[in-house]
């Protein structure tokens, strides 16, 4: 067991991020309460996920991950769920072909409410109130009850969480996750794209490839593994209170878990080595994510990984890199070869939406075309390093919003105000992480040939 530590330690130590609780005994008997609750994941999936990352790590698996931003209370409905999950494996099956290895599949989803502010307060006019934290925290409408901190919305967020982790358990492993309809989704979307000449010629591979396998008599009736998948949870572990409440004894190894979530990152705000975010995630055995942006040194990334995986465990640690489209290949290098040097086994996952958010007509966004250039960035400095580029981080939804501009049936600026619904930061829509999961897949090919 980590030293020194317990669930509560990082009460003793500075913090970034936290919201002003006006009612500090409110705050406690939630936590409290929320303490005594069932946890939502168990260790041994936590481990299941390790091991995967660990392939991931050792160059032989992809990591896909993503979701919302920010989850709200507002939109927790099937059809929201369903859809995100729909354009998710759609993506893991084109990823899946493209690398021809497995992907790990892990959805910002079941508890990504908390989020961390640029500023502790917004101004509209001449009002300044506290920032929106996220649902979990406060409400995102613009007026003074709405922004304070009420402890608990952390109860609802454990029961939305609860719900829409149900929902996904029957998903993944009740058959509607089966390939056959995976792959017939796909070929609706790559049909009715601008680009059907390009991705058809990948999405043609996938169907000759199903058509073998069913005439060698490989279908999901004879191999439950066409039928089911392995679908994993992660959020920013960012407000520690409720994270503290979720952590419990797995009582077959005796060592702690976060079971709010198969795996959770540190922000690349909360990431200060002698803080409470690195040391509460020191202690517990969940992988853990670590958000790399353009301030961090690779001196102190060296002494991060030695705080948080100080065993050199393969699929203990995610790197996150999230540089901006311009900035990969001026910061990238140097953190891979300080890991490389002190030879510490990490995932490479590249997030290339927190980099690249610009403001247009009054609405931040990201273009499609940024997006995609740190992810070939990401995969051209990996290459020139020798090291694998194993994994992204997407900010996405199954629905049909105008958040991110671009794509093959492009969103223009004057598009944002239609369906701008995002919660925080902009998302790309169903038909861009699609396309985007084409381009990877198209890459992660190219590269495979290159070796
Ligand atoms: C996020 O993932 O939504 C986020 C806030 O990212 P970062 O910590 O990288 O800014
Ligand atoms: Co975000």
């Amino acid at each position: 067991m980590a030293k020194d530590w317990n669930p509560s330690s990082w009460r003793a130590k500075a913090i970034e991020q936290v919201p002003a609780y006006p009612d500090a005994n409110a705050l406690a008997e939630t936590e409290k309460r929320i303490a005594t609750f069932p946890p939502l994941v168990f260790a041994g999936e936590a481990r299941k996920l390790k091991r995967a990352l660990a392939e991931v790590a050792e160059g032989r698996s992809f990591l896909l991950q993503g979701g919302d931003c920010a989850e709200s209370f507002a939109e927790h409905g099937a059809d929201n769920i369903r859809d995100f999950f729909r354009a998710f494996l759609q993506m893991a099956v084109v990823l899946t072909f493209g690398a021809s290895s497995p992907v790990v599949k892990v959805g910002r989803i079941a508890g990504q409410f908390a989020k961390p502010r640029s500023s502790g307060v917004e101004t509209k006019g001449d009002v300044t109130l506290p920032s929106y934290r996220g649902d979990i925290v406060n409400g995102i409408e613009f007026d003074a009850a709405s922004r304070i901190p009420n402890p608990e919305r952390q109860e609802m967020a454990y029961r939305q969480s609860a719900a829409t982790l149900n929902l996904l358990r029957a998903f993944a492993q009740g058959g509607y996750a089966n390939l056959d309809n995976v792959h017939q989704w796909m070929l609706g979307f790559v049909s009715g794209s601008p680009q059907a000449e390009r991705y058809g010629q990948l999405a043609d591979r996938i169907s000759e490839t199903m058509n073998f396998m069913r005439a060698i008599g490989i279908n999901s009736e004879t191999h439950p593994a066409l039928r089911e998948t392995d679908f994993f949870t992660s959020h920013e572990a960012l407000l520690l209170g409720y994270e503290e409440a979720m952590t419990r004894v797995d009582s077959t190894t005796g060592e702690w878990y976060a079971t709010s979530g198969h795996m959770i990152w540190i922000g690349d705000r909360t990431r200060q080595l002698e803080n409470a975010h690195v040391e509460y995630c020191r202690g517990i055995k969940n992988p853990l994510g670590l958000k790399c942006g353009p301030s961090l040194k690779a001196d102190d990334l060296i002494r991060l990984i030695d705080v948080l995986n100080p065993q050199n465990e393969a699929g203990r640690l995610t790197l996150i890199t999230r540089f901006g489209h311009d900035k990969v290949e001026e910061y990238l290098p140097r953190l891979i070869r300080a890991v490389e040097r002190e030879g510490r086994k990490v995932v490479w996952s590249c997030d290339p939406m927190h980099g690249n958010t610009i403001t247009v007509n009054d609405y931040k966004t990201r273009p499609f075309d940024r997006i995609l250039g740190e992810v070939q960035s990401f995969f051209d400095v990996h290459r020139a390093e020798g090291t694998h580029a194993g994994g992204i981080h997407i900010e996405m939804t199954g629905k049909d919003v105008t958040e991110c501009t671009g794509g093959a049936r492009p969103v223009l600026a004057e598009d944002l105000s239609d369906r701008y619904h995002t919660h925080c930061d902009p998302r790309l829509n169903a038909n861009q992480a699609l396309e985007l999961s084409f381009l990877v897949a198209e890459r992660i090919k190219k590269e495979a040939e290159a070796h």
